[in-house]
């Protein structure tokens, strides 16, 4: 089962927000997700508290910085999808993520500020790289979009992106109140209450693509890079 990190070292570009929407889906569709909370704040952890949160989503909190290597392969171990919610700081816990995940997912929203920390973060995890021998895989998400239109200020935050040549998904998430209440009530964008989010049918169009695309990824790179191997194996920090 996969590892996916959710990565950016700017704070409040979406890590929570999408690591919840991934994890109720992925176990909407049958699978086991574990979370690693690796935020000392503990947002992500917040969802498990709700009475209707899946039982399919084990929330692991309060990981501390030097187990996430070692309690993202336990539970990989386990045939559970893996989701580690970063802080937004470039600490041992991210480097621990970004050398065991086999995707590291960068959302960005439309601002410079997060664009530019998921630049910063992706120097890093190429650093990492080059100085351990391994290969990442890592994409920028797009998230919290204008649902109108491409807006200045995503042309803005986009650029410097594709200057450094890093890869974005093809589909964004739009700004939509549905994908906040997914951590207020614990449950799925397609099990909101309908009274509540009349909308949420238009909120999972939105998302279903965002899902089958990173599923896409980690198909085609299931063969190609299993990080469990010598070079991974044993690091600490
Ligand atoms: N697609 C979206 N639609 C609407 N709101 C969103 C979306 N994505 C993120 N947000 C909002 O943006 C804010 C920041 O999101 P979130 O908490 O997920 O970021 P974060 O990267 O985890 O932050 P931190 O670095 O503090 O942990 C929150 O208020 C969240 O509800
Ligand atoms: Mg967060």
């Amino acid at each position: 089962m996969p590892i996916v990190a959710l990565a950016n070292t700017a704070g409040g570009s979406g890590k929570t927000t999408t690591t919840l929407l991934l994890a109720t889906e992925f176990a909407r569709m049958g699978f086991n997700v574990s979370v690693l909370d690796v935020d000392p704040q503990g947002w992500a952890s917040i969802y498990s508290h709700s009475k209707n949160a899946d039982p399919k989503i084990r929330m692991i909190k309060n990981v501390p910085e030097g187990d996430v290597m070692r309690v993202a392969k336990k539970e990989r171990s386990e045939n559970r999808i893996v989701l580690i919610d970063l802080e937004g700081t470039a600490n041992v816990g991210f480097k621990q993520a970004a050398r065991a995940a086999n995707l590291v997912l960068l959302p960005v929203q439309e601002c410079l500020k997060t664009a530019s920390g998921a630049i910063k973060t992706v120097k890093m995890i190429r650093k990492l790289e080059a100085e351990e021998g391994f290969q990442s895989d890592y994409r920028v998400l797009f998230t919290a979009l204008d649902p109108l239109c491409a807006t200045v200020e995503y042309k803005d935050a986009r650029a410097p992106i594709e200057k450094a040549g890093i890869p974005i998904l093809e589909h964004g998430l739009a700004r939509r109140r549905e994908f906040k209440g997914v951590q207020r009530f614990g449950l799925s964008v397609s099990e909101l209450p309908l009274k509540r989010y009349p909308k949420r049918a238009n909120a999972h169009r939105n998302l279903k693509p965002v899902i089958d695309e990173v599923i896409g990824i980690l198909k085609s790179r299931k063969a190609s890079r299993e990080k469990d191997n010598m070079k991974t194996e044993g690091v600490a920090a």
